[in-house]
């Protein structure tokens, strides 16, 4: 018998609610285009994953605990849907991971992170919800991004060129850990006369990063520092994966994979 299997694979959090309102939700939406697989979960963190299990007692596979359940079991057609929202390091070790089971299964599949093509962009931007886009001159919002050493950090500014081609002029993209950093962003707002600011965090889930670095209300935080500048903030206590869209976007990476694997065939 053919045994299809879906494995879904986050980076993690460790917030319960990070983890009920920007993953459940995404894992609820790309299986309910698979109706004939079984949908299993895997997290791309090793260090989420052991603060979950000594934390809470609770087990989550990696992805090679993961496929090597799906082998056990007797699946013998995989699809991997990743929730990355860039094709970084996380994507790259996905890939590593899997790599061995491509002589285990039949047929293994694995889909592309939220930004693949220069469309996903333009899905990305158009699944932001409207309210959030400044709406004023003096208005501007600020997405925080993780960031990263690796190549696909040029996602990033990329996505800030778009959305100023797309009319958002006070729309901009600033990274924890990569280009372009917090201050730089920072400077653009003083030198526009920006008086009021939105941070939202551009990754799926708002955890660590949203809640602290972004929202929290040591002097330090972004919105802490375009206080002390004189300017209004508001955050955004969500993530990616709250956006419906953005759900439906994964669904559709997974879907585009099996489709393409199709065609190659
Ligand atoms: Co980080």
């Amino acid at each position: 018998m053919n045994q299809k299997g879906l494995l879904i694979v986050s980076f993690g959090t460790s917030f319960a609610d990070a983890f009920e309102s920007n993953i459940e939700p995404v894992e609820r939406v790309i299986s309910a285009a698979f109706t004939d697989r079984t949908m299993r979960r895997a997290f791309g963190s090793g260090k989420i994953i052991a603060k979950l299990k000594k934390r809470d007692g609770l087990h989550i596979d990696t992805v090679t605990e993961a496929l090597e359940g799906f082998r056990k079991d007797g699946f013998t057609d995989i699809l991997i849907q990743p929730t990355f929202i860039i094709p970084g390091i996380e994507y790259d070790r996905l890939l590593a991971d899997a790599a061995p089971f491509r002589s285990v299964f039949d047929s293994l599949v694995i889909g592309k992170p939220f930004i693949d093509t220069m469309e996903d962009y333009e899905v990305l931007i158009k699944a932001l919800p409207k309210a959030f886009m400044p709406a004023k001159k003096d208005a501007a919002i600020v997405l925080m991004g993780h960031g990263t050493a690796h190549f696909a950090n040029a996602a990033y500014p990329t996505l800030e060129y778009m959305l100023h081609t797309m009319g958002y002029d006070n729309a901009y993209v600033a990274t924890v850990e990569g280009y372009p950093d917090f201050l730089q962003v920072r400077r653009h707002l003083n030198e526009k006369g920006v008086k009021t600011v939105t941070l939202m965090p551009l990754m799926l889930v708002a955890g660590d990063h949203a809640k602290n670095d972004m929202a929290g209300e040591e002097e330090d935080s972004w919105k802490s520092q375009l206080e002390a500048d004189g300017m209004k903030v508001t955050v955004i206590l969500k993530g990616l994966g709250s956006l419906e869209l953005v759900r439906r976007h994964f669904a559709e990476q997974a879907k585009k994979a099996v489709q393409d694997a199709g065609t190659a065939k």
